[in-house]
Formats: structure tokens, C-alpha cells, sequence
């Protein structure tokens, strides 16, 4: 078959998996292959079971997958077939060197651009996917403009505002989609080629262009706005839980003013997920750099208020428990960063793992989705607790997959991840085989508190009365 356009995505994550089933599902006179070095990933995306969990992602997949959407790892030579090149690697925070645990590492960008420069035969546009510190487009340019073959590269930025358990929909029906590029003629012309991509699917009312730098900007501001609502919100629940006050009534009663709107008011144990706390960081050393202190000291309080409440519910946890966690089974309720996900990076979950196996407490950890492999990869690689730091960690977590089992003579239930399957537990059953006094902590507001203490429950939720 023959099509009129051919995209090639550099990265098979999250992001490009889902965004290119999506593109190539609404147009299927487009051509679209997701390349990545990783050859275990690749090879997911070609089986029946999808290196992700996303409710809705496994029918999009299989509805394209050989016909216009295929994955592979012949990096080069589908770069070379590709009229559009979207760069959706990860840009984590660095580790080490200048601007360490601030700058987002962009070296997996460069790389791609490198390769893109080697390899092109022909003229391309290449499209930033990945979240990238402003100006990155500018690096990306002079990368490309060094090929030896004469070529001309367009960079544009198209930042991807999907979210994690919602993706296909934010796809389908996405609130805006913003590409920024040149503001010459041909930038202007690689905008409109991308618009057209994107106009098979999405109103043209709901398509922004801007110049390149508003767009790579506007991603770490979108970020930065929605988890600053968080954090406000958290800080509330603090305040709430010593005065009597309910923060979901308070929730409810901002969020009726259209002015303030109701999303992102929903108070929890902290937020977590790959980016809200990578991108502000990246905000926060954008700000650093450019000598505006107070902005950056602005924003890092974002991140300083989510992680005071991490540790806030661990102490009353432990509080609570006459001060004492010591050997006691907890049953932990959810692992991922959020429901509907297996996603488990900078997940608040662990934070409060950690902190309770620093009281040597016993964890039973459920999750519908997150497998213990991935649980002790997220220790070790957010937290740096591993066996050598806590030689007791194989004995003090077991992962259980029958969450009434979790639950059977613990002291404790923490809910740390809003999974709808928590609301309808036999709560009665679960009171009758534990210990008592029988704790719930409810880190998601999401157990009907009313219900749990006629059964007999001493329950404590973040933002209520404790
Ligand atoms: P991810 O880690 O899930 O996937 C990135 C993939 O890129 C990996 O599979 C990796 O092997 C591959 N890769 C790295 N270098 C490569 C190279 N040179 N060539 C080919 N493949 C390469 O990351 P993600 O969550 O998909 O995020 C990607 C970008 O999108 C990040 O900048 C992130 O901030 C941004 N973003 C993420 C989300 C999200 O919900 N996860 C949402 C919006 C934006
Ligand atoms: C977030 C943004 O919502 C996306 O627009 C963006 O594209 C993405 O980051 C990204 O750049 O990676 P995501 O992290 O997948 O998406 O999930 P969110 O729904 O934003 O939740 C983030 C965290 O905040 C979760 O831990 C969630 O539980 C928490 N949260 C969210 C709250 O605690 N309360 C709320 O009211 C909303």
C-alpha cells in the first residue's frame, strides 16, 4: 500500500507508543513507525501484552498495528524513509554535573538529532515530542545543520499534554495541541504540514501555533500551574486536618467558582508521576540561570510543599499507631502514581514505604497493575534504598496479589492510589481479620469514612479531621 506521508518516532515510551497509535489510527494515509533502541520495549509493542498499561491503548494498537502503525528497532533506516521526525525520548532530571537533581539531561535529544543529521537523505521536519528546557529547538537546529549532505531541517516544538491513565482519551479529544516553530517561511510551512497531520482528528480551533520558544515553554508552565494547585491544595489539607475543617468541602466550594474551576483540587498524599517534579525542577534552574532567584524560589516551593506532605502522612501514620510501627503488618493499598497506570515513577507510595520500613513496619503491598520487580526498581532508582541500604528490604515487603490477603491481620491499611477497586471492598470482612484497633489511612480520600467507623475502624484522612 502506498501512503501519502511517512512518520518515524524515536521512542517508544508512554509518550510515543500512545501518540503514534492515536495518529495513526485517525489517519490511515499515514505511514507511522516507532523506533527505540531498546529492543525488549520494541518487542512488547509487537506482542499481545503492551510494554504499558493504559485502559483503551491495546484496542487503538491492535486496530493499526502491520497496517499503518509498526514498531522497530531499524532506527536508521526509518528515519531515512521519514518525512516527519517526532523525538519523544526521556529528558530526565541529571544526576550528576552542572545544574545535577535541577536541569532536565537533554543528551538523549542531541542524540537523536545526531542521528537524524547522519542518516537523512532527504529533507525533514523534526518535531520536539519530548518535554525539553526552552530553547532546547535552538541546540536540536545546529545539531541537524551540521549533516554534510546539504539537507534542510524544520525543528518545531509540539509538546504532548496527555496524562497517564487517560491517554488514549486526551488523544482522541485533546484539550489543545500546541506546535510552535520558525516564524519564517519555512517554519511557517512545516507548522501548517504538521497541522494538517493533526486536523484529520482535531477541530483547527483547537490547534495553537506560536514561535518555537512559546511552545517549549508553555509544556513546563502547563506542568508547573497544575501541580502548584496541588501543592496549594495539600497545604490546605494540613491546615484542615487541626481545625475541623473538610478539605474535599473545601474543594468543592472553590472549585464552584469558574474563576478557580474544580480539577486539580483533589488533595492526596502527594503527587507523583515522571514530570510534575522533573519539570519544575527544569522551571526552577531556567529561572536560576537567568538570575531570577525569587521565581525560582517561587516554584520550588511546589515541590517542597509535596514533599512535606509525603512525610506529614507517614509521622501521623506512625503517630497514630501509639508511636510505633515497629513489626507491625501494614497492608498498603496501591503502588502506581495515580490509578489506571502501572506507572510507578516518583510514585508518593514509595516515599511512604520507605518511611515506614525505616520503622522496621511489615508492608503488604497491592496494585492491580505494578508487579514487584517494578516496585523494588522504583526504590532503588528514586529512593536509593536497596538491599544494601536496607538489608531487610526483601522481608519487610511482601507484594500480594488478592488484596484481602494484604489486608488479613495487618494493624494498618494505607490507601496510597485512588484505584476505584478500593471503594467497593468487603470492609467487614476485612475489619474481622485485623488486628485491632483496626487504622485505616486514607492518603486518596477515597473510603467512605462514615461507613468504615460504624464497622469499627478508626479511620484518618488526609484533609479530614484527624
Ligand atoms: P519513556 O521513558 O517512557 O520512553 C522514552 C523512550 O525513549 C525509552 O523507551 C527509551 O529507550 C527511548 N530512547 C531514548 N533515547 C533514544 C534514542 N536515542 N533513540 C531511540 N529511542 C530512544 O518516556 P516518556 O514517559 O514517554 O516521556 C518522553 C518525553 O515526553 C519526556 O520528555 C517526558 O517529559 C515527556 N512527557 C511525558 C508524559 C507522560 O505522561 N509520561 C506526558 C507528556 C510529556
Ligand atoms: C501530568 C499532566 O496532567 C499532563 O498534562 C502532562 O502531559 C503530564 O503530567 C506530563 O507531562 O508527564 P500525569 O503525571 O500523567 O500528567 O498525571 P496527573 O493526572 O497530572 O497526576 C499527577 C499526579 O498528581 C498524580 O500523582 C495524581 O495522583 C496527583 N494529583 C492530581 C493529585 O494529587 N490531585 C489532583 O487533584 C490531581
Amino acid at each position: 500500500m502506498s501512503f501519502d506521508l511517512s512518520i518515524c518516532c524515536m521512542g517508544a515510551g508512554y509518550v510515543g507508543g500512545p501518540t503514534m497509535a492515536v495518529i495513526a489510527k485517525n489517519c490511515p494515509n499515514i505511514r507511522v513507525c516507532v523506533v527505540d533502541l531498546n529492543a525488549k520495549q520494541i518487542d512488547a509493542w509487537n506482542s499481545a501484552e503492551l510494554p504499558i498499561y493504559e485502559p483503551g491503548l491495546k484496542e487503538v494498537v491492535e486496530s493499526c498495528r502491520g497496517k499503518n502503525l509498526f514498531f522497530s528497532t531499524s532506527i536508521e533506516s526509518e528515519i531515512a524513509l521519514a518525512d516527519i521526525v517526532f523525538i519523544s525520548v526521556n529528558t530526565p532530571t541529571k544526576t550528576q554535573g552542572i545544574g545535577a537533581g535541577r536541569a532536565a539531561n537533554i543528551k538523549n535529544c542531541e542524540l537523536c538529532a545526531r542521528t537524524i543529521a547522519k542518516v537523512a537523505t532527504t529533507n525533514k521536519i523534526v518535531v520536539e515530542k519530548s518535554t525539553v528546557p526552552v530553547r532546547t529547538a535552538d541546540a536540536v537546529r545546529r545539531v541537524l545543520a551540521c549533516n554534510d549532505k546539504g539537507l534542510e531541517f524544520q525543528v518545531l516544538s509540539n509538546p504532548e499534554f496527555l496524562a497517564e491513565g487517560t491517554a488514549i482519551d486526551d488523544l482522541e479529544k485533546p484539550s489543545r495541541v500546541l506546535i510552535g516553530g520558525e516564524e519564517t517561511p519555512g517554519g511557517q510551512a512545516a507548522i501548517a504540514k504538521l497541522v494538517s497531520v493533526y486536523a484529520n482528528w482535531v477541530p483547527s480551533s483547537q490547534i495553537i501555533t506560536t514561535n518555537l520558544w512559546s511552545s517549549e515553554l508553555s509544556k513546563l508552565v502547563a506542568n508547573a500551574f497544575l501541580a502548584q494547585r496541588v501543592s496549594s491544595i495539600n497545604s490546605i489539607s494540613a491546615l484542615c486536618e487541626s481545625t475541623g475543617a473538610d478539605v474535599s468541602e473545601i474543594s468543592r466550594a472553590i472549585g464552584s467558582d469558574p474563576r478557580i474551576g474544580p480539577r486539580f483540587l483533589q488533595s492526596s498524599v502527594g503527587f507523583g508521576g515522571s514530570c510534575f517534579q522533573k519539570d519544575i525542577l527544569n522551571l526552577v534552574y531556567l529561572c536560576e540561570t537567568f538570575g531570577l532567584d525569587e521565581c525560582a524560589e517561587y516554584w520550588h516551593q511546589v515541590i517542597k510543599m509535596n514533599d512535606y506532605q509525603k512525610s506529614r502522612f507517614t509521622q501521623k501514620m506512625v503517630s497514630r499507631m501509639f508511636n510505633t510501627a515497629t513489626g507491625k503488618k501494614i497492608a498498603i493499598l496501591g503502588f502506581a502514581f495515580k490509578k489506571d497506570t502501572g506507572d510507578t515513577r516518583e510514585t508518593a507510595s514509595a516515599f511512604v514505604c520507605r518511611d515506614l520500613m525505616q520503622e522496621k513496619a511489615r508492608l503488604h503491598v497491592y496494585d492491580p497493575q505494578v508487579k514487584r520487580e517494578q516496585m523494588m526498581i522504583e526504590f532503588d532508582y528514586t529512593l536509593n534504598v536497596n538491599t544494601t541500604t536496607e538489608p531487610d528490604l526483601e522481608k519487610l515487603i511482601t507484594t500480594e496479589t488478592d488484596v484481602y490477603k494484604a489486608c488479613e491481620g495487618a494493624h494498618a491499611i494505607a490507601v496510597l492510589t485512588e484505584w476505584d477497586e478500593f471503594k467497593g471492598l468487603d470492609y467487614e470482612r476485612i475489619y474481622k481479620g485485623m488486628s485491632k484497633p483496626a487504622f485505616v489511612f486514607d492518603g486518596r480520600n477515597v473510603v467512605d469514612i462514615k461507613t468504615l467507623r460504624e464497622i469499627g475502624f478508626e479511620v484518618y484522612a488526609i484533609g479530614k479531621p484527624w
